[in-house]
């Protein structure tokens, strides 16, 4: 959705309040039946991913858990200032990474490192989270970015207090839970289900793997580039190939373990896994990766982000290689020095092409993973109140493109919300018109 700030002065809005009773609907855009959020997935995954996957027993994805973790992971309420949600520096459209190099919290402070994706989290084994892997289990790391300072800047206490202020959680919590008791732990819970619902199974690369035995045979819906480049990928580097299925492994694409794929030549900002306490010096510069499963929607790229394109990251195993001391043993020839693939451009190109075939739009479009705090066609009734400026903390901004402003029939808002129009939309206090409106909170 392009949404677009306003500015406040260049424009002629209305405050308006609105009379009528406030239900969940008035707020969520929810199916009246769930989504469904355990899908099964196809043939191909029973044999390496199937038996990765870190869904603990005591949290099993419902629909009903998922829809809950979805409204909490797009709820700004979550974030001291009602800013920053979960999906601002996790956003949809970017596989749920971020575009921007370093995230920025709800103050404007950058985070540490740059954001990752959250597609397939479910399918790293060892269950632990973030790039150095300091969060021990899923559960564990979404409580996280609640509390941390530079990103949403809650106290514990606070979570389950913001939630509890929200009147639509009350009966989401009843569906997912049973009862009403609004808890961190639940909150956790649901958050974490959410979280491991978001998988990819439906890109150019499943069409070709669902059609053949083994992901090794040529795919019919591949052109000879990304066949080639799929080739290079699986094939190990002492064979000819990248040796990239090595890190990057299975049908989620995901790694087993971190690893240092020598970016740099020593670490000394970011030590990484084995600056985690208790401090390991064999595993500084050791990273954690996700998944690469929508590649080229989560640029940029590692850790910090120092590559904006795939071409680039492509080069740096091609040519870039650095002799870390911790530098993984795939990525050393037999003397020990780092690998130099002198790959041809060709190949280069091939390999690009290849990841571009685990692009799946649908990961980035489909509903159930959506905000679903926006919404279309609203309609409250309410009464104009006078023209001017409103502040409250959930000013609805729409693009004025897709804003369309008819007069002659009635319009609506939420108590305590406004909508500020298209800027080219004029009227004054006591008209009358009906608004299409799409609005995110
Ligand atoms: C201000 C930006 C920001 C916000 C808000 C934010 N994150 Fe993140 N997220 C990040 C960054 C940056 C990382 C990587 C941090 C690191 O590794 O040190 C990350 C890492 C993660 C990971 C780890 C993925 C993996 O494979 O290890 C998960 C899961 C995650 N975030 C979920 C969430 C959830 C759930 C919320 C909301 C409760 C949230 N994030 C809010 C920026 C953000
Ligand atoms: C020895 C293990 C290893 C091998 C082999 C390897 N990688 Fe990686 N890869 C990693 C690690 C670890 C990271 C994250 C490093 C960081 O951020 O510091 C990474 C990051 C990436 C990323 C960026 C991911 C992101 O979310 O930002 C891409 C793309 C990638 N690798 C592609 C490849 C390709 C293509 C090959 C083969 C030519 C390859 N890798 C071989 C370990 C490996």
């Amino acid at each position: 959705m392009n949404l677009k700030k306003l500015l406040f002065g260049s424009v002629i809005f209305f405050l308006f309040v609105a009379s009528k009773t406030i239900t969940t609907t008035d707020y969520l855009n929810l199916p009246a039946t769930p989504y469904e959020y355990s899908v099964s997935l196809p043939n191909y995954y029973a044999n390496n991913v199937n038996p990765i996957d870190n869904t603990p027993a005591t949290n099993p994805i419902t629909n009903h858990g998922a829809t809950l973790g979805r409204v909490l992971f797009y709820d700004k309420n979550l974030s001291i200032n009602r800013t920053v949600s979960c999906a601002s520096c996790h956003k949809q459209s970017e596989g749920f990474s971020d575009s921007r190099t370093l995230s920025i919290g709800f103050a404007g402070g950058t985070t540490d490192r740059h954001g990752m994706t959250v597609l397939n989290a479910r399918y790293y084994q060892r269950g632990r989270f973030f790039w150095d892997e300091r969060a021990a289990t899923l559960e564990d790391q979404v409580l996280q970015p609640l509390q941390n300072t530079v990103e949403m800047g809650l106290t514990a206490a606070q979570i389950s207090e913001r939630v509890s202020e929200q009147p639509y959680y009350n009966q989401l919590f009843i569906n997912a839970f049973g009862d009403n008791s609004i808890t961190n732990d639940r909150i956790s819970k649901a958050l974490a289900q959410f979280v491991r619902s978001i998988v990819s199974y439906q890109s150019k690369y499943d069409i070709g793997r669902a059609a053949v035995n083994n992901p090794n045979q040529p795919f019919a819906n591949f052109t000879a580039q990304e066949n080639q480049g799929k080739q290079l990928f699986f094939t190990p580097i002492p064979q000819g190939g990248g040796g990239c299925a090595g890190c990057h492994g299975t049908e989620a694409f995901v790694s087993a373990r971190p690893e240092n794929n020598g970016i740099d030549l020593t670490s000394t900002t970011d030590l990484g896994v084995g600056g985690v306490a208790p401090i390991r010096p064999n595993l500084i510069g050791h990273f954690k990766n996700s998944s690469i499963r929508n590649i080229e929607l989560t640029a940029p790229y590692m850790h910090d982000g120092r590559f904006t394109t795939l071409e680039q990251v492509v080069e740096h195993y091609n040519s870039g290689i650095q002799a870390h001391p911790n530098l993984s043993g795939i990525l050393k020839d037999a003397n020990g020095n780092p690998i130099r693939l002198n790959f041809s451009t060709a190949q280069k190109n091939a390999l690009v092409a290849f990841m571009r075939t685990l692009t799946d739009n649908s990961v980035a479009t489909e509903a159930r993973w959506s905000n679903p705090f926006c919404q279309t066609n609203l309609s409250f009734t309410g009464t104009i109140n006078s023209g001017g400026f409103q502040s409250s903390n959930a000013i609805l901004v729409q693009d004025g493109s897709s804003t369309q402003v008819q007069s002659g029939s009635t319009v609506n808002l939420v108590s305590g919300k406004a909508i500020i129009l298209n800027p080219s939309f004029e009227a004054k206090t006591g008209s009358v018109f009906k608004a299409q409106i799409s609005t995110c909170q």
